[in-house]
């Protein structure tokens, strides 16, 4: 197959590609070359500062590392805070709220992430009322459904960007609109898409973002970010909080906290430095291209990897328009755990999700070849009988 991209010179940078064909990045990106120089960069600086790191750079990595995640997603500077990951920065920003009052309903798509559910649903003990938006076909979210159920008594509209289930991409702008018009708050769930699908919260008008670095930052775990609109900052208090968020944590004052008045107001206690450190060699790539670039490619090869399945007797579980569909394809797939150890087995590196069938996605490192490889292999592995030998193990656990 015969393909002119220049995206393809990136692909030194990953060393995973010269042993493995990678189509898991909206679960684990590759890891970038450089990530394994900046941990050695930590660990220096540990083994010869010590603890003079924390004043010379360490306190700021939250903040510093969050500018890094504000260009990739159009907020400003200073907007984007740090954390360990998307549940704890959900249970920070509805810290903020309570549900005592008549304006105490929770609206978001039943193929939200689970984790995102998991921490509004324990609201319900304190008058969180949830309504959740069915999806008719497991693939798409009605807009005009979730539109209609965002009222007067809304909260907080907690959704994903890009749904994990089956690259599905809501239309973040139009669900915004609506949410201000009744004076309720968008909290927006960016993890599928910032790094493939562009991302602009400042002209979209986004109250709050987050996502984390693991899948198309290629910025490994322990890196989740929070983006609050700066805007909103000075009326929210969140309880889930700490002395970094303090206006002067190193004065130690005891009794209430006084909270910072920029975006470290969203920060808790002492930051995790590692993950900071490995996660900016995958953001500096990132930006370095630009995500529109990184659309175009994912966009021409998602469109391939789906009309290639489809010859080989796979259904792809993913919206037909383009501009509906993020970097990830869902292949309707026999077998699919079974066939999905074999891939594995075989250096293809997938994964699958109960319900929705082998999730395959090409991200910017990711060549034409690679993705017919993976799919004459799922091809071969079912007429072939191969899938068997695995199907009596348990999960492939990722
Ligand atoms: C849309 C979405 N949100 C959140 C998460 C993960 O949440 P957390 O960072 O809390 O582990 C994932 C994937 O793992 C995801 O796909």
């Amino acid at each position: 197959m015969t393909e002119s991209d220049g995206l393809l010179a990136w692909r030194s940078e990953f060393p995973i590609l010269q042993s493995t064909t990678y189509l898991v990045s909206h679960s684990l990106g590759a890891m970038p070359r450089g990530v394994r120089s900046r941990l050695n960069d930590y660990a220096d600086t540990w083994a010869a500062r010590g603890v003079r790191a924390w004043a010379e750079g360490w306190w700021k990595l939250p903040v510093s590392a969050g500018d890094k995640v504000a260009a990739i997603i159009g907020a400003p500077a200073g907007s984007v805070v740090m954390h360990q990951n998307v549940s704890v920065c959900q249970a920070l920003i509805l810290s903020c709220f309570d549900f005592a009052g008549r304006r105490n309903k929770i609206v978001y798509e039943d193929l939200n992430f689970p984790s995102v559910m998991y921490v509004y649903e324990a609201q319900r003990r304190n008058g969180a009322h949830i309504h959740m938006v069915p999806s008719a076909d497991g693939i798409s979210v009605p807009l005009d459904a979730m539109l209609a159920a965002i009222d007067e008594e809304t909260l907080l509209v907690p959704i994903s960007h890009v749904v994990f289930k089956s690259g599905y991409v809501q239309d973040l702008a139009a669900i915004t609109r609506r949410a201000h018009e009744v004076g309720a708050l968008v909290v927006a769930d960016l993890y599928q898409s910032a790094g493939t699908v562009p991302v602009d919260v400042g002209a979209w008008d986004v109250d709050f973002a987050t996502g984390g670095s693991v899948k198309w930052l290629c910025g490994g775990p322990g890196a989740g970010y929070l983006y609050v609109a700066p805007r909103l900052r000075h009326r929210l208090e969140p309880a889930v909080t700490g002395w970094m968020a303090h206006e002067r944590p190193f004065a130690f004052e005891s009794g209430p906290i006084a909270y910072a008045h920029d975006a470290t107001r969203f920060l808790h206690g002492t930051p995790a430095v590692p993950a900071l450190y490995a996660a900016e060699a995958g953001y500096e790539i990132i930006t370095q291209i630009g995500v529109p670039e990184i659309r175009r490619k994912s966009m021409r090869q998602v469109r391939l990897l789906m009309d290639l399945a489809r010859e080989r007797g796979f259904t792809p579980r993913t919206p037909e328009r383009a501009e509906e569909r993020g970097g990830m394809v869902i292949l309707d797939v026999p077998h699919a755990e079974a066939v999905t150890r074999e891939l594995l087995r075989r250096e293809i590196l997938i994964d699958h999700r109960p319900g929705a069938g082998i999730r395959m996605s090409p991200h910017l490192y990711t060549t034409d070849d690679e993705i017919v490889h993976a799919l004459d292999e799922t091809r071969q592995i079912l007429d072939s009988g191969a899938y068997r030998q695995h199907e009596r193990l348990g999960g492939t656990g990722f």
